[in-house]
C-alpha cells in the first residue's frame, strides 16, 4: 500500500463514523512552554481539559488527524531503522464522552476494525499493553477486559507502569492518562529469545503501531493529579512505522516516502554501502523542509538551533556519500509532500537551507586556514596538538582534519592527539578546583564522588521529567555540584523529591560503576549519553552505574556508588532561556 493510500483510508475511515477531518497544526505550538508539536493532540489541548468548547470550533466532538510532529531528543539516534526527527501522527480523538462522546471500548472497537478489517492485519499478530496502576492511578482493568472480550487472548495482554502505558501531558501541566497499546508481532526470526514480548528493548520483534489514551486526568503544577471534568480518548499511531510494516520493510526509509529522495543522492556511493549516512541526509532535510515552511529560521536559540543543527549535520553527512549538494533530495521531499502541504515554499526553503550552508562553510574555511597553516613536517605530538587546538576551536573531528592535510600515516598523531584530548580534560579539572580555592586530598575525594553523582542526577532527572533533558553544562567544587539541563518549565517540589528519591535508591543500592573504552559510534548504539558529539575523540570512555546510567565520560568516578553518602538538592532555578540549573550537594 503506498503513501497515499494509506492515509486516505485512514482519514475516510473515521470521517464515515462521523469524525470531522482537522488539518495539521503548524510545528510551533501555541502553548509557549512546549517548544515543537509533537504529538496529534497538542493543538487540542484546551479541548481536552474542558477550558473550550470543542464543538464550537470543530462541529464535533469527534476528529481526526494527520498531525506533523517533531522530535528532536532522539537526534543521536537517526539513522538505524526507526527514528526521525519530523514524522506524521495518525489520531482520532473523542472529546467529551459527557456529550456523547465515546471512550474505551469505542476507542478499542474503532482501532481493531481499522487494522483487522480495513488494512488487513491478522487479529492474532497483534498484542496489546495496559497500565498496571501506581500510587496515584489505579490499574486500568477496564480496558483488560475489553480486549479479552474483543478476542485477544490473555498471552497476548501485558500490563506495564507510567513509563509505557501513562500518556502526557506534553508540558509539566496539562491533560492525561492510562494508555493502551497494540504492537504487531513480526515472528520469532526478529525475536531476541523465546518469551520476549512489547516493549522489549533489545530486539525489533515487536513494533508498537498504536496507542489509545484514556484522557481523565489533569496533571497539576505540584505533581498530582486530579480529574478533569470530562473524559476523552486520544489516540496516535506513527504513520511511517505503520507504512512501513505493511510495505514489508524493516524501516520507513525504504518505503515510498522516503525511497525516491535516497535514490537522488546515490551519485557516487549506493544507499547500500552508507544507509546511516543517507538516512540522516533524508531525515534531516525532511525536518528542515517542515521547520522552515512552519516559520523557523536557523539560529542560536530553541528552534532555530535545532533547524541549524540538523541542516550543519546533514551538510556533515553529505561528504560521506560524497554528495555535493541538497538540490537533488530536496527536490523530492518536496515533490513528494507539496501534494499533502501546498504551504510548501520552494524558493524559501533552498534559499534558507543554501544560506545556512554559506554560513557554515565560512567557519570551516576560518578552520581548513587554520590547518592549512600547520606544517606536515612538524613532529607528531606537536601535529597531534594543533589538531587538538583546531578541533577545539571549530569543532573539526580529527579525521576530517588529518584528511583535510593529506596525512595518511596517523598512527603517532592519533596518539598525540588524545594525550592533549586527556591533559585538557585534567587542566579544565585543574582549573575549577584552583578556582574554587585550591584542592587538598579531600576535597578530590568530593570532586570524584560529585562526578558519579552528576550521572546520577542527570538519568534521574531525564526518569522524572523525560527524554528532552540534556546537559547543557555542569561544574564541581568542593562544597556542590552545579548542573544544567534544557527544560523549559520550573521544577515542582514533588519532581525535585522524585530525582533526589531515584539518585539516593541507587546510592543505597551500592552499584559498581563500571569504565570501559569503545569507539564512539558503540558508545551511542549502547545508548550512552553523549551530547556533545562534535567534540569528541574516536575512542572514548563509557561509564555504567549498572543499567540505570551510562554515559560518556573522562572521569574519574568513585568505583561503587555506596560511597556516595547522601544526595540533597539545594537549588533549582532558571539558568537562561528553556535551561534549568540544580546545585546539588552529597553529605
Ligand atoms: N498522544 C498520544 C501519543 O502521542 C496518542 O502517543
Amino acid at each position: 500500500m503506498l503513501s497515499e493510500e494509506l492515509k486516505e483510508k485512514f482519514k475516510y475511515f473515521f470521517e464515515k463514523r462521523g469524525h470531522k477531518l482537522v488539518p495539521s497544526s503548524s510545528l510551533i505550538p501555541d502553548d509557549e512552554t512546549v517548544l515543537l508539536t509533537s504529538a496529534g493532540m497538542q493543538q487540542f489541548v484546551p479541548f481536552l481539559s474542558g477550558e473550550k468548547d470543542v464543538k464550537q470550533k470543530f462541529g464535533s466532538i469527534h476528529l481526526v488527524s494527520i498531525q506533523k510532529c517533531f522530535r528532536s531528543a532522539d537526534i543521536e539516534e537517526i539513522g538505524d531503522d526507526t527514528h526521525h526527527t519530523f514524522f506524521e501522527m495518525f489520531g482520532n480523538w473523542s472529546i467529551g464522552e459527557n456529550k456523547e462522546g465515546y471512550f474505551k471500548q469505542g476507542a478499542v472497537d474503532s482501532a481493531l476494525d481499522f487494522f483487522v478489517n480495513e488494512i488487513g492485519l491478522p487479529l492474532e499478530k497483534l498484542y496489546v499493553t495496559v497500565f498496571k496502576g501506581n500510587k496515584d492511578i489505579p490499574a486500568d482493568s477496564e480496558s483488560m477486559s475489553i480486549w479479552l472480550k474483543k478476542g485477544i487472548s490473555q498471552e497476548r495482554i501485558s500490563e506495564f507502569g507510567e513509563e509505557d502505558n501513562f500518556w502526557g501531558p506534553t508540558a509539566t501541566t496539562g491533560p492525561c492518562g492510562p494508555c493502551s497499546e497494540i504492537h504487531y508481532d513480526r515472528g520469532e526470526k526478529y525475536g531476541c529469545k523465546m518469551g520476549c514480548g512489547p516493549n522489549c528493548d533489545k530486539c525489533k520483534r515487536f513494533v508498537e503501531l498504536w496507542n489509545l489514551v484514556f484522557m481523565e486526568y489533569n496533571k497539576n503544577e505540584d505533581g498530582s493529579f486530579t480529574k478533569l471534568p470530562q473524559r476523552n480518548v486520544d489516540t496516535g499511531i506513527g504513520f511511517e512505522r505503520l507504512l512501513a510494516l505493511l510495505q514489508d520493510k524493516d524501516s520507513a526509509y525504504e518505503t515510498d516516502l522516503f525511497m525516491p529522495v535516497i535514490k537522488s543522492m546515490e551519485k557516487s556511493i549506493s544507499y547500500e554501502e552508507n544507509k546511516r549516512a543517507f538516512r540522516i541526509i533524508a531525515d534531516h532535510l525532511r525536518g528542515a523542509v517542515f521547520l522552515i515552511t512552519d516559520g523557523v529560521v536557523p539560529g542560536k536559540k530553541e528552534e532555530g538551533y535545532i533547524l541549524r543543527r540538523i541542516i550543519r549535520r546533514a551538510i556533515r553527512f553529505r561528504k560521506e556519500i560524497l554528495l555535493n549538494s541538497f538540490d537533488d533530495p530536496l527536490q523530492e521531499i518536496i515533490k513528494k509532500y507539496s501534494q499533502w502541504y501546498p504551504e510548501i515554499n520552494k524558493d524559501k526553503i533552498f534559499s534558507i537551507i543554501n544560506k545556512e550552508e554559506e554560513s557554515f562553510q565560512k567557519t570551516l574555511r576560518e578552520g581548513i586556514e587554520k590547518l592549512n597553516k600547520i606544517s606536515k613536517d612538524a613532529s607528531s605530538d606537536e601535529l597531534g596538538k594543533q589538531l587538538f587546538f583546531i578541533y577545539q576551536s571549530y569543532g573539526f573531528p580529527l579525521d576530517m582534519s588529518l584528511e583535510e592535510i593529506g596525512i595518511t600515516d596517523t598512527k603517532d598523531i592519533r596518539e598525540a592527539f588524545n594525550k592533549e584530548f586527556k591533559k585538557h580534560q585534567q587542566v579544565s579539572r585543574k582549573g575549577s578546583e584552583e578556582k574554587f580555592g585550591g584542592l587538598r586530598k579531600g576535597a578530590e575525594g568530593k570532586e570524584v564522588m560529585f562526578h558519579t553523582a552528576t550521572h546520577l542526577l542527570h538519568q534521574a532527572l531525564r526518569n522524572v521529567l523525560g527524554d528532552e533533558v540534556r546537559q547543557m553544562g555542569s561544574d564541581i567544587n568542593k562544597d556542590r555540584l552545579r548542573f544544567d539541563f534544557s527544560y523549559g518549565e520550573k521544577m515542582t517540589k514533588k519532581q525535585i523529591e522524585d530525582v533526589e528519591n531515584i539518585v539516593n535508591q541507587n546510592i543505597d543500592e551500592g552499584i559498581d560503576v563500571v569504565k570501559e573504552e569503545m569507539n564512539y559510534q558503540q558508545a551511542v548504539n549502547l545508548g550512552a549519553l553523549a551530547f556533545f558529539k562534535d567534540v569528541y575523540p574516536d575512542t572514548v570512555t563509557v561509564y555504567s552505574v549498572g543499567n540505570f546510567s551510562k554515559e560518556v565520560c573522562g572521569g574519574p568516578h568513585v568505583s561503587n556508588t555506596s560511597e556516595l553518602g547522601k544526595f540533597k538538592i539545594l537549588k533549582e532555578e532558571s539558568s537562561s532561556a528553556g535551561v534549568r540549573r540544580i546545585k546539588a550537594t552529597l553529605y
